[in-house]
């Protein structure tokens, strides 16, 4: 039998679930044949800020198949808000339809439902809205400064004296990056069939969350939360976008209750833009003290970013600042400012991939101030302790994938003076950044039902774990294999059900520690009730199928937990990563090219290489995607968004990430969790961004602190003070 050898890596076995995806046999939210369906369309208001005077449904009632026109008007009075500015969480409620007051451009304001789809689409065309408009939307960042507050969750932190620590610093920093708005985009649309019956909702959801969809539906409606079951069995990514429920999915509950039939409600990649959540504007300042011989004495982070006029969401850019290095004096600051565009909401590591963006670039600014190299910088300012938590880290080796990462990528080939490696027209730099993400682990349920067939025992394991396209089943599938000791292939994995076993559902990096952990709990005690059964030792080494002949049982069902522990609690538990890049600038047209990326991480035991590996690629390549172009426009005299498709919302395609060495130090972190996984997902996206910008810096001698870095921008950017050209 397995003896559960110590080792920080696993199988890289192909996903088990591959086969069913390639061949579309994967059923997606809107691919349930639900009998008797009927189809839902949003309808999109026109105006930024203001409110319906009228609404003329007339013409599109007329049409064939169309069987219900529902706005504020004929709406079903839902639970709404009963504070100002709630914020907006994972479980939040969603009215919708429930006043005459627009919000933003592109709010719903209306919804109809016919017999097909392009009936519903047809119709919702002709549906009249007539508007108020208020003429002064707050719709542009600068011109709303003045109203920014301190969110109501504080999440400001101080510590030592920052005033004390710039004023021993020999040499100081205090400079301004920005990040767009930018939008989640999974390949797979918002998509929800809602059927509701006798006071119960069944729902098939793309969502990552299946308990908190379930929350939040219950809790909208005012039905107990056991009346609603939410499936979410494949979800064609996420990125934050599917964390919490979407107005889509609450206004296809309703339509269902009012009509009697289920209803599907599919955003379309229009829509996407403005209803189902994006990541607001950054901006965020920097300000770093440091003593000649590399020092840090002082670090500050303040983001001013936007939220909506309705709801608060507040991106925790400085969440990396305050923990990375070891710096006595510290402030982190967040002010928001409310304006006429939907809440922003998680996205893709929120407060990491913009935070770190600002304190990577920042950090290597100073090193250039001190003359110092920027990796030496990083490890000199290395702790082993979290500061902001006072608390040793369970694992850090940060310094290792430092100083493995310098070695893979041939740092000492850089040059540390801008503009001096040239070939050609082609202007040659190599960048480096620092990354870390949180590794949470929440408390984990999963059942697992074992059935003997000769010799061999087949297992299944059911969980309400959601797989958003990470490889969720496929490892759940290796530890479930792991701690029975039989072969993968006997393994099925069956996810995304409310009525399974509950789990944290899938976001935050914390899916393949909790998973595996709550999926490990149930075979161990599968186990060990077999065993006790027929008082069998628990060291004794039996094979499973011998478990249940000694218990003439051919079937059998255990649960199981897991749960943190005590020791996790008191230690800070986080990924680590660094990031270096090589990037080539034609110094006449600005235009650059990633010419490779190197990417090391240390993530507890990497479960699946390949999954894993999957999961960096795709965070380095939105990384790479912040740097080269991926930002949502404001029109300034309407406040809708003017890239509204993905021909216009531009991200990289293969040729921009053509050479990526990806590696993992394989290490178990038993503080982290019993199987000394740690999270993964969002660790690859973070801190991409500067390690591409510190590259173009040492290729041009230009700092761009403005995100997307477009051609334009940088042939016109100044040269840092000092150099020539
Ligand atoms: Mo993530 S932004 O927690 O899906």
């Amino acid at each position: 039998m397995n003896k559960f050898k110590a080792s920080g890596v696993g199988e890289a076995i192909n996903r088990i679930d591959g086969r069913l995806k390639v061949t579309g046999m994967a059923k997606y939210a809107s691919e349930f044949p639900v009998e008797n369906k009927l189809y839902a369309q949003g309808i999109n208001s026109t105006i930024a800020k203001g409110e319906i005077i009228s609404v003329d449904t007339a013409e599109a009632e007329k049409l064939d198949g169309v069987l219900a026109v529902i706005t504020y008007k004929n709406a079903e009075k839902l639970n709404t808000f009963d504070e100002e500015m709630p914020q907006l969480s994972t479980t939040t409620i969603a009215p919708v339809l429930q006043s005459p007051k627009v919000n933003y451009y592109g709010e719903f304001v209306g919804v109809v439902v016919a017999e097909t789809f392009e009936q519903a689409q047809y119709a919702a065309r002709l549906v009249k809205f007539e508007y108020k408009q208020d003429s002064n939307p707050a719709i542009d960042f600068d011109e709303s400064r003045s109203k920014a507050y301190k969110p109501n969750e504080n999440s400001d932190y101080f510590r030592g004296d920052m005033a004390a620590g710039m004023a021993e610093a020999d040499e100081t920093l205090d400079a301004i990056y920005n990040t767009p708005i930018e939008h989640h985009h999974p390949m797979e649309l918002h998509a929800i069939i809602a059927s509701w019956e006798n006071g119960k909702v069944t729902a098939y959801a793309s969502q990552q969350m299946v308990e908190h969809s379930t929350i939040a539906i219950s809790d909208t409606f005012q039905i107990p939360k056991k009346d609603v079951r939410v499936i979410a069995a494949y979800v064609g990514g996420g990125f934050g976008s599917k964390l919490n429920t979407e107005r889509h999915a609450i206004m296809a509950v309703m339509a269902s209750k009012m009509l009697g039939r289920p209803v599907q409600f599919t955003v379309t990649r229009h829509q996407m833009f403005t209803n189902t959540g994006m990541r607001q504007f950054n901006e965020q300042r920097m300000q770093i003290g440091a003593k000649s011989d590399g020092t840090l004495t002082a670090m500050s982070h303040e983001t001013l970013s936007h939220t909506s006029t309705y709801q608060e969401y507040q991106e925790p850019c400085g969440m990396m600042t305050k923990m990375l290095y070891d710096v006595p004096n510290s402030e982190i600051k967040y002010r928001l400012i409310p304006m006429n565009f939907q809440t922003p909401f998680a996205m893709r590591a929120p407060g990491e991939a913009t935070g770190s963006f600002a304190l990577e670039s920042a950090m290597d600014e100073m090193a250039w101030k001190l003359k110092m190299d920027p990796v030496e910088f990083r490890i000199k300012n290395d702790t082993q302790i979290d500061l902001s938590e006072n608390k040793p880290f369970s694992s850090r080796l940060l310094k290792e994938c430092l100083r493995i990462g310098a070695d893979k990528f041939g740092w000492e080939n850089r040059n540390m003076k801008p503009r001096t490696k040239q070939e050609g027209n082609w202007l040659i730099g190599y960048g480096v950044s620092a990354a870390s993400r949180r590794a949470p682990y929440r408390e984990t349920s999963s059942k697992v039902i074992l059935e003997l067939d000769g010799n061999k025992v087949y297992a299944t394991i059911q969980m309400d774990a959601t797989d958003i396209g990470t490889g969720s089943y496929t490892i759940i599938a290796q530890t479930a294999a792991e701690y029975l000791g039989i072969p993968v292939e006997q393994v099925t994995v069956e996810l995304g059900d409310s009525l399974f076993p509950l789990t944290p559902g899938s976001g935050g990096s914390w899916g393949a520690a909790s998973y595996c952990n709550g999926a490990r709990a149930a075979c161990l005690n599968a186990i060990s009730k077999l065993k006790q059964n027929r008082n069998i030792g628990k060291d004794e080494d039996i094979a499973v199928a011998e478990l249940l002949k000694t218990n003439n049982l051919d079937k059998f069902e255990a649960e199981g937990t897991a749960t943190p522990s005590e020791e996790f609690k008191k230690h800070s538990v986080f990924s680590f990563g660094a990031n270096f890049s090589e990037v080539w600038v034609d110094k006449d047209t600005g235009m650059y090219r990633i010419k490779r990326m190197v990417n090391v991480g240390s993530a507890g035991k990497i479960v699946n290489p390949k999954t894993a590996y999957g999961q960096i690629i795709g965070g380095l390549t939105m990384g790479a995607g912040m740097v080269l172009a991926e930002q949502t426009k404001v029109e300034p005299n309407f406040g809708n968004f003017i890239t509204r498709s993905l021909a216009d919302y531009h991200v990289p395609v293969n040729l921009d990430m053509a050479n990526i060495d990806v590696v993992f130090l394989p290490e178990e972190d038993k503080i982290a969790n019993a199987m000394g996984i740690k999270g993964i997902g969002e660790l690859g996206i973070t801190s991409v961004a500067a390690s591409i910008a510190n590259a173009i810096f040492n290729a041009t001698g230009k700092r761009m602190r403005d995100l997307p870095i477009t051609p334009e921008k940088l042939i016109k950017a100044p040269l840092e003070a000092g150099l020539v050209s």
